[in-house]
């Protein structure tokens, strides 16, 4: 077996196989597809959406999952979960808005976000949705507008519990110095302030320590904190009715993470914290988990096709796909194997540096990769790529975003179309004296 097979056989998901040198996703053809809809080109398995929902929800089985919708926004993906009975975390306006319009109920939301809008919040109390207010300064505007259109928000705080999440700086959440959420210490004076404001229920608490966590002890360590907090904030008087722990469980995106915790050992770390301490409080409070990145990273492929072929300091595929479209490997470093799609299955023999056609050094997908031999016009497919992939594309460089398909057991359905040169002129507007 040569490495491009042996890393394939070990990222990948049963839903990935390889059928006469084709790589094959959901019982369909990756190279059809790239025919069939042009590349680059995301590809979504539906089934392993389920897959990796249901493993969170029999591991939490007392428990709601509240997706976190920034993870993968695809409406058709929020549809997947709502009718599998997902809650979810949303950070914005237009995320509460799909959520709901996917069939989420309003119960199972909970609006996050560090610096909301005035339009935001309104919206949150218009549609009486949970939310995690992370400021004083934000409890005060909210409580001003619920009082005014003479409704009340149920609101939990977002707590800044100081632990190492070991993960990307850019992702640990709740280190001291993060933005998020407010200090352990200033938290039971917070509840007693908002128990008394109008317009406000303090109904939960809530944290969320960072993203890609391989090491379940910074869960347990986040968990002792807040249930300490429960505690304190129980005894000041306040009926919790929601614990909310966030998530951040990480995926092994390199054999290296092949030790990566599942759900299960996510659930050990936390739900006997969680257990032990309501049952001595008396108390029962729902616990909530906001995973995003579990529920859809490795459901999804991105296809993208080799336009060059360039000996230099490297040897250089450029494809048509660039960090415009999956921004990890620029943003983070991070890594996603590269496997070309139309020689899946055979042998790795050179070295390669995969890079997109953006107008930047940091346009690199995958670098030093043993690929087989590459040519113009080869399919790379970039695996892991559903979570924080077409989320956070952009149109950098006048490039119109790439189409997605859902497929599901031998069906492909195209879930959003490819944007056209319209996509980018469409809402600019020309001031007359420029005519
Ligand atoms: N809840 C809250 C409040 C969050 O801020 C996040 C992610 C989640 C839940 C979901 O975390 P997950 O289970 O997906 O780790 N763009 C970065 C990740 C940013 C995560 C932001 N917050 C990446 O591509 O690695």
């Amino acid at each position: 077996m040569n490495s491009v097979h042996c890393a394939l056989m070990f990222t990948i998901a049963d839903h990935l196989e390889i059928r006469n040198d084709h790589l094959i996703i959901g019982n369909v053809d990756t190279i059809s597809l790239a025919e069939e809809f042009e590349t680059p080109l995301y590809v979504t398995n539906e089934s392993r959406v389920i897959k990796n929902f249901s493993a969170y929800r029999e591991a939490f089985p007392e428990a709601d999952i509240y997706y976190a919708a920034k993870a993968n926004g695809s409406f058709a993906i929020l549809r997947i979960l709502a009718r599998q009975g997902a809650g979810a975390d949303v950070f914005s306006y237009g995320e509460l808005y799909m959520a709901l319009l996917a069939g989420i109920p309003r119960e199972k939301i909970l609006f996050n976000g560090n610096s909301k809008t005035n339009f935001e919040l309104e919206k949150a109390v218009e549609l009486s949705v949970k939310v995690s207010v992370d400021s004083l300064d934000e409890l005060h505007t909210l409580s001003n507008l619920a009082h005014e259109a003479g409704k009340n928000v149920e609101i939990a705080f977002r707590v800044n519990p100081d632990v190492s999440p070991k993960t990307h700086p850019k992702i640990s959440t709740g280190l001291r110095s993060s933005k998020f959420g407010i200090p352990s210490d200033e938290v039971v004076s917070a509840y007693n302030e908002a128990a008394g404001l109008p317009g406000i229920t303090p109904a939960g608490i809530h944290c969320h320590i960072g993203s890609q966590i391989l090491e379940t002890t910074s869960f347990n360590e986040a968990a002792h904190k807040m249930m300490d907090l429960v505690e304190k904030v129980t005894k000041i008087g306040i009926d919790l009715k929601f614990v909310d722990m966030g998530s951040g469980l990480g995926i092994p995106y390199t054999k290296d993470e092949g030790h990566a915790p599942t759900p299960k050992d996510h659930a050990k770390a936390i739900v006997p914290v969680f257990k032990e301490k309501t049952k001595e409080l008396g108390i029962s409070p729902k616990l909530i988990l906001e995973p995003g990145r579990y529920i859809v990273a490795d459901t999804t492929i991105l296809l993208t096709r080799v336009n060059t072929m360039k000996k230099a300091s490297k040897n250089f595929v450029g494809v048509d796909a660039g960090f415009n479209l999956l921004v990890r490997p620029t943003m983070y470093d991070s890594y996603h194997y590269a496997v070309v799609a139309n020689k899946a299955a055979s042998f790795a023999q050179e070295t390669y540096t995969i890079v997109g056609p953006i107008c930047e050094t940091g346009d690199i997908f995958a670098k030093d990769r043993l690929l087989p031999h590459i040519e113009k016009g080869d399919i790379i497919a970039l695996l892991d790529a559903g979570a924080y992939g077409f989320s956070m594309s952009s149109q950098y460089n006048g490039r119109p975003r790439c189409a997605e398909v859902l497929v599901n057991d031998g069906k492909a359905d195209i879930i959003r179309t490819r944007e056209d040169i319209q996509d980018l002129m469409g809402r600019q507007v020309l001031p007359s004296r420029l005519m």
